[in-house]
């Protein structure tokens, strides 16, 4: 598959079926992350990939309970028999060279672009592999303030858990989709 017919076709899906994608498969996308550009600061951003059942249930569980009641699901994970969190050390000091240049927030916002960056290529290799994948905030939003299960799922101490994405196969057709137009303000000088 061509990156343009990848762009068109990437969707989020959440219809999983019982299909566990193989070890080559979860290396490809681990080397699509690996082609994400990263800003220095990003250089040691962890990817925990979880496909142990207990654990991805545990995880599910902690997301059901903040979301669960809000959006009216049973599961935020969507049963799905991949699961990547990506965590990075959030930035607690403008390094000194950098000091006059930019603020501490600018700092993390580069940091939040360097992992949507790499959500972003995930998505487009599971397309590519004829997997279904869906960036999911749920369990992430619980992680932050569960030490216990952010170690067991191996995110080092300090680092901040900020995105995640399942991943599986779906039933659900990819299809060449229109560009969302509509989301965007663009401008020409
Ligand atoms: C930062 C971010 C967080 C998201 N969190 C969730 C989520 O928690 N659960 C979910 O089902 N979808 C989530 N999505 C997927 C969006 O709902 C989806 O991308 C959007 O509806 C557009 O659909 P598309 O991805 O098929 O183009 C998230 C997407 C982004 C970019």
């Amino acid at each position: 598959m061509n990156l343009v017919e990848a762009m068109q076709k990437r969707t989020s899906l959440r219809d999983f079926t019982d299909y566990v994608p193989s070890k080559a498969e979860i290396d490809a996308i681990l080397e699509a992350i690996y082609h994400a550009p990263v800003v220095f600061m990003s250089k040691n951003t962890h990817i925990g990939v979880i496909t142990d059942k207990a654990v991805l249930k545990q995880l599910d569980e902690l997301g059901v309970s903040r979301y669960g009641k809000p959006l009216n699901i049973s599961s935020v994970l969507y049963n799905a028999p991949v699961y990547i969190v990506i965590s990075a050390p959030l930035v607690s000091e403008v390094p000194e060279a950098f000091k006059e240049a930019i603020d501490l927030d600018f700092c993390n916002r580069s940091l939040a672009w360097t992992i949507g960056t790499m959500v972003q290529n995930i998505q487009l290799r599971a397309t590519d592999l004829g997997l279904a994948s869906c960036p999911v905030n749920g369990t992430v939003a619980g992680l932050i303030h569960d030490k216990e299960l952010s170690q067991k799922i191996g995110i080092p101490d300090g680092y901040t858990p900020l995105t995640s994405v399942v991943i599986g196969k779906s039933k659900t057709p990819y299809k060449v989709r229109e560009g969302q137009k509509d989301n965007y303000l663009v401008s020409f000088v």
